[in-house]
């Protein structure tokens, strides 16, 4: 286990950019706390809310690790003790690098979709709530940040690849919702094999290099369960609500609760469960059939001291012709119209 003085020790390794000093050296370690292997550090720098700051997380982390903490959790304030940069009189230029979605005044909400274990419907809740979210006249994206098990791409049957003009990356859109997958940069659906630090190279990347435009919301498709890069890319990517999908089984909800607690530990708002694969509605006779068990969804939810967003039946999507892409539901459907009312109620309770 790593003590307060070991981590300050390497800490002592990582400048601020905007200084050129240590962060020790400018008073930038506000606050460290250990519990077991999990190290929670609270740092100022110069400016926040910027690429660089991106890149100053990735190396903290990516050192904390180094030196056995099993997960880490960040928190950045300004060096003047608020939270944002400073606007008013004195307000610095603003800086030419920094992407306006990591801007101190960008006003998009990020959502994280995570789950306890894999195959449980995040990618098909999170490409459904982005839908159903544009349907409102909201302006969404979406990062597929399951870098290794991309699927956005094909469950939302995106044709088209993101362009570059000018060495700007413009995303690829779809039912008006903007998305990045590493899924268009991989031939022939060949696997990615690119170890940790790439990673988050990229993840970077699809922040920071992407023009993204005005956007409401961004939802994250995060990779399955709560092993090593779930946990990296819980670690990297910007503090953002999260929504925690689970089948209705009790025990798949016990292990989907591990994932609740990864997203509390890195300092992530779990704003609700969905319940999804919830019970199969016989068309005949109307008769719910619980095939994968009940309750699941509202144990969980109970557990993390969080709402029920919704239980979603199981069912194929019905669009066709041009309309059709293998897993986002019709407006008219009936799946299509329960992620409608999840997605008015997620957009109300965050005050958009
Ligand atoms: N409500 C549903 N009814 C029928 N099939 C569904 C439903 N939800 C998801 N599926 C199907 O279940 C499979 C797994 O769903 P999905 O890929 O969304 O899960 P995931 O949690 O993202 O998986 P992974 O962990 O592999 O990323 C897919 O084939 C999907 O089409
Ligand atoms: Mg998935």
């Amino acid at each position: 286990m790593l003590t307060e003085q070991q981590v300050k020790e390497i800490l002592k390794q990582v400048k601020d950019p905007d200084l050129h000093k240590s962060i020790v050296d400018t008073g930038g370690i506000r606050e460290v706390k250990i519990k077991d292997d999990y190290v929670s550090v609270k740092i100022a720098l110069q400016r926040t809310g910027t690429a660089e700051q991106m890149q100053v997380q990735q190396q903290i982390v990516n050192l904390l690790k180094e030196a056995g903490a099993e997960s880490v959790g960040l928190r950045f304030e300004n060096l003047d003790g608020s939270s944002q940069s400073q606007g008013g009189g004195t307000a610095q230029k603003p800086n030419p690098q920094m992407p306006p979605l990591l801007a101190p005044d960008n006003k998009t909400t990020f959502i994280a979709i995570a789950s306890g274990k894999g195959g449980v419907g995040k990618s098909t809740v999170t490409v459904n709530l982005a839908t159903s979210l544009a349907r409102l006249g909201k302006k969404v994206g979406i990062i597929d940040a399951d870098i290794y098990g991309f699927s956005v791409p094909d469950m939302m049957g995106i044709d088209s690849r993101p362009k570059v003009i000018a060495e700007k990356i413009y995303p690829a859109e779809r039912f008006g919702v903007k998305v990045m997958s590493m899924g268009f940069f991989v031939e022939d659906n060949s696997p990615v094999i690119w170890r940790g630090p790439m990673l988050g190279k990229m993840l970077n990347n699809f922040f920071s290099e992407v023009e993204w435009g005005d956007l409401d919301y961004l939802l994250l498709d995060l990779p399955p369960g709560t092993g090593d890069v779930a946990l990296d890319v819980h670690d990297m990517i910007p503090s953002s609500k999260e929504i925690i999908v689970t089948t209705p089984h009790p025990t798949a909800a016990f292990v989907a609760a591990r994932a609740g607690a990864m997203a509390i530990r890195t300092d992530h708002e779990v704003i609700g469960v969905i319940e999804n694969m919830s019970y199969f509605e016989n068309k005949a006779s109307g008769e719910k059939e619980y095939i994968f068990g009940k309750g699941g969804g509202e144990k969980l939810a109970k557990e993390l001291s969080t709402e029920l967003l919704g239980q979603i039946p199981l069912g194929q999507p019905a669009m066709e012709g041009e309309d059709f892409a293998p897993s986002v539901y019709g407006e008219d459907e009936p799946i299509g119209k329960i992620y409608a009312k999840i997605a008015s109620e997620i957009n109300e309770s965050l005050g958009n």
